[in-house]
């Protein structure tokens, strides 16, 4: 029997901090009339110095392994999808496995930029219709506010800082991720990058005096391949699924520009209500842009089971990716609270056990060199 990858859990987490246009307006030269008429966004929200993109990632994950009901010791894989890791190493997803007590999965970080969620959720489906894995957590967090250049107008309006998750589980019920498409076309890197900090530029006085360590970005040319690729991904992503257009319930696009996601629906014959759009209030948060807007779609009851959804993602790179799913996981109730309870008693106990963990590391690494001196004097 063919294996079908299934959403059984979603959740997302918003830092609460909210930066408002006119905010903005107040630092450098421009306008909130300008970013909501070239945009679309309103406001975004911004990361405390507490809040880095692991504890985004870990709250967002925890919500939808609630919400799917799953043991963390059932997970058997995390992927992070970021492009503003924790560190260049470790990756977020050990970070995310530590505290989530996922003691049996293996993780890593993904990066494809803004496409990165729909990267890691076909790679997942792939792990999971070949049998590899069942059960799959993949997170998309950002902090791009840390690796933004907050005087320069034309890329500071844009971005903000958020996490979404879902878990997929393997199943034999006919259902899930159906298809994707995924692209790159590295002739256009330098469109969208940050420069320094990488192996080419090293952090140093340097790189930091040319603020090579912030985002750099052709808006215009980034514009021109975004509406190019949209529409075109989606529109592979239902041919490989073997559906019509106008057999898609919820377009759920990257949230980075009204104009773009407005441009794509228009090339897909999609009217307004078919398509989901919450740019406004988070402006583009990368990775995470479409699995928060899935977590928005579902609770304001704009999924069904047995919907048709297309996600398409496109960014730094430059990449693009678009997946056709069909929706089968039943409506949300909310948590019962036992459940919430038991949850939070379990993650106590496996941060309990991953200080454990640490302090049992240091004693055996301390034996050992103990032992290892006296060997030496003996000799
Ligand atoms: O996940 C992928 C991430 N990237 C994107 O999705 C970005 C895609 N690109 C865009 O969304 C658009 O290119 C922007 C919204 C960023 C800019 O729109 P645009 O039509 O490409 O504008 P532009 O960069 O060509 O700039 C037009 C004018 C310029 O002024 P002049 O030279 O015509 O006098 C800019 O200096 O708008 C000016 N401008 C601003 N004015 C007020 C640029 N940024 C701002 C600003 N406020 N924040």
């Amino acid at each position: 029997m063919p294996k079908y990858a299934h959403i059984i859990g979603w959740g997302k987490y918003v830092p609460p901090n909210v930066l408002t246009n006119d905010d903005l307006a107040k630092t450098v030269d421009t306008t909130d009339k300008w970013i909501r008429e070239m945009t679309g966004i309103h406001q975004r929200h911004i990361a405390s110095s507490k809040e880095s993109t692991a504890a985004l990632a870990v709250y967002a994950a925890r919500d939808a392994i609630e919400s799917a009901d799953v043991n963390p010791q059932d997970i058997d894989m995390i992927i992070v999808a970021t492009a503003s890791p924790e560190y260049p190493f470790p990756a977020t997803a050990c970070l995310v496995q530590n505290a989530i007590g996922a003691g049996r999965a293996g993780a890593f970080d993904l990066e494809a930029g803004c496409s990165g969620f729909v990267y890691a959720l076909s790679m997942a489906a792939g792990l999971i219709r070949g049998e590899m894995y069942n059960t799959i957590l993949i997170v998309g967090a950002e902090t791009l506010s840390r690796l933004v250049d907050w005087n320069d107008r034309a890329t500071c309006v844009l971005f903000g800082d958020g996490a979404g998750a879902v878990v997929l589980r393997g199943s034999e019920t006919p259902g899930g991720v159906m298809s994707s498409v995924l692209g790159a076309d590295g002739s256009g890197g330098e469109l969208l990058i940050v420069p320094g900090g990488g192996s080419k530029s090293p952090s140093g006085p340097e790189t930091v005096l040319s603020k090579m360590h912030f985002i750099k970005m052709n808006g215009r040319e980034v514009y021109r391949f975004a509406t190019r690729v949209m529409a075109t991904a989606a529109k592979q992503a239902v041919e490989r699924a073997g559906w019509a257009l106008d057999k898609i319930d919820l377009f759920i696009p990257h949230q980075a520009n009204k104009r773009i996601i407005d441009s794509a629906a228009k090339s897909l014959n999609l009217p307004p209500e078919k398509v989901f759009v919450n740019l406004e209030n988070y402006g583009n948060t990368s990775a995470a842009s479409i699995p928060i807007a899935l977590c928005e779609a579902i609770s304001g009851g704009r999924i069904k089971p047995g919907d048709h959804l297309v996600m398409v993602g496109f960014g730094a790179g430059l990449t693009w990716a678009s997946c056709a799913i069909e929706w089968t996981a039943p409506k949300p109730g909310a948590i019962p609270l036992p459940r919430a309870a038991t949850s939070r008693l379990r993650y106590a106990w496996s941060g309990f056990k991953s200080f454990g963990w640490q302090v049992s590391r240091h004693v055996d690494a301390l034996v050992s060199r103990v032992i290892d001196t006296v060997e030496r004097k003996e000799q």
